[in-house]
């Protein structure tokens, strides 16, 4: 059978591929890009109110009003952006669906887009399926995946139209210092490059704060949403914010033709999670989040694996040296433990394991880091 050429330049996701496989009797996932927390009452009792009310049809293509006026307030309050409103905040099916919008709404064929390496698999795939030529702007274990003068000189070399920032970083855990983003930001300003920074994991830093690049830089798309912070992936729900109008309106054109609007009840419900009790169970997460991360490093450490200490999201990403990250992976996953092989993420992956610490309890952490030291 014959189907568009541009399908050929999507990869199946490798995170859910793994995920997929590891969903067999007796495996312990650490593949799981997500939490075992479930999501705050208060917002499931929002959400069911909006039900009852009736509150089930099409909203505006950029979201309820009222939740573009939250997320407004919450980014001038928390992340110090200030030059923005409501109509320059699109609210989607997912922080995946806004960033395939940004680039949708930014790329032409052939554009440089510039990609840390490693990075979450679905800026790569995104960025060639909307037709962009990929730069990788490379990063070392050593350096604790942080960028570097080489990253720099790479980036400022490139020409890139965009580049993607995401602190706290997926696959790594790293969380970018501020002068780190500065960096960036200054080579993007000097050649005029769009940022997307993603900043799904913000509120799951457990040493350092978090800096965003769009409180410095208007041609900043700052991405964000509800699935990490408040267990809701299943929701679908994120949102990008950008004072540079024009780009919100055209993500909104393509958002118009395409899912026309996020779940209405979803949203209706997403308005609690601004709210004090949401928030406090955010924390509540991060602290567990936080022991086993401790526990996971403790592990690592005594097995002697290159692992500089994650400072945020919910994985760790030890390099393991020369071995074939992919083999080694399906050989922990016939010995019962499912990870996700680094080489996926970007060819700085190589050697390197993502573990999610995100959905398994200390107990299976330590069964699963037993059998790792085992094999390996
Ligand atoms: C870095 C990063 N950005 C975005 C997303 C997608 O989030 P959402 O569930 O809002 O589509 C993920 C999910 O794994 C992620 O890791």
């Amino acid at each position: 059978m014959e189907f568009a050429s541009r399908i050929s330049k999507l990869k199946e996701s490798a995170t859910f591929k793994y995920s997929a496989m590891a969903k067999r009797e007796g495996i312990i996932d650490l593949t799981i890009g997500r939490t075992n927390f479930d999501t705050p009452m208060v917002i499931k009792e929002a959400a069911k109110k909006a039900l009852d009310e009736g509150k089930v049809h099409y909203t505006p293509t950029r979201g309820i009003p009222e939740l573009r006026e939250k997320i407004v307030e919450k980014l001038r309050d928390e992340n110090s952006i200030s030059d923005l409103d409501k109509e320059r905040v699109i609210v989607s099916t997912g922080a995946k669906q806004i960033i395939l919008e940004a680039v949708m709404a930014l790329i032409n064929e052939n554009d440089p887009v510039a990609i840390p390496d490693p990075s979450w698999v679905s800026y790569e795939s995104i960025v060639k399926f909307s037709g962009g030529k990929i730069i990788w702007l490379p990063l070392s274990a050593e350096n604790g995946f942080i960028p570097d003068e080489k990253f720099f000189s790479v980036f400022e070399n490139s020409n890139s139209r965009l580049i993607f920032l995401n602190s706290p970083n997926n696959p790594t855990g790293a969380v970018y210092p501020k002068k780190v983003i500065r960096s960036i930001v200054d080579i993007a300003e000097r050649r005029d490059s769009w940022i997307i920074s993603d900043e799904i994991y913000e509120k799951l830093i457990y040493e350092g704060k978090h800096f965003s690049a769009g409180s410095i830089y208007p041609k900043c798309i700052v991405v964000n949403g509800f699935s990490k912070e408040f267990s809701m992936t299943g929701w679908r729900l994120g949102y990008a914010a950008c004072s540079e109008k024009e780009l919100i309106d055209k993500m909104n054109l393509i958002q118009g033709q395409s899912v026309s609007c996020a779940t209405s009840f979803a949203q209706y419900g997403a308005l609690a999670a601004f709210t004090e009790e949401a928030k406090k169970e955010t924390e509540k997460m991060r602290d567990e989040l936080k022991k086993r991360r401790d526990y996971l490093m403790k592990r690592l450490n005594e097995m002697d694996v290159l692992c500089i200490k994650p400072k945020g999201a919910f994985y760790t990403f030890p390099s393991l040296g020369e071995i074939d990250d992919i083999k080694f992976s399906d050989r922990l996953l016939e010995n019962g433990v499912a990870v996700i092989p680094g080489s996926p993420f970007g060819s700085s992956g190589k050697g390197c394991v993502r573990m999610s610490y995100g959905a398994a309890s200390i107990e299976e952490l330590k069964n699963a880091m037993d059998k790792m030291r085992d094999i390996k």
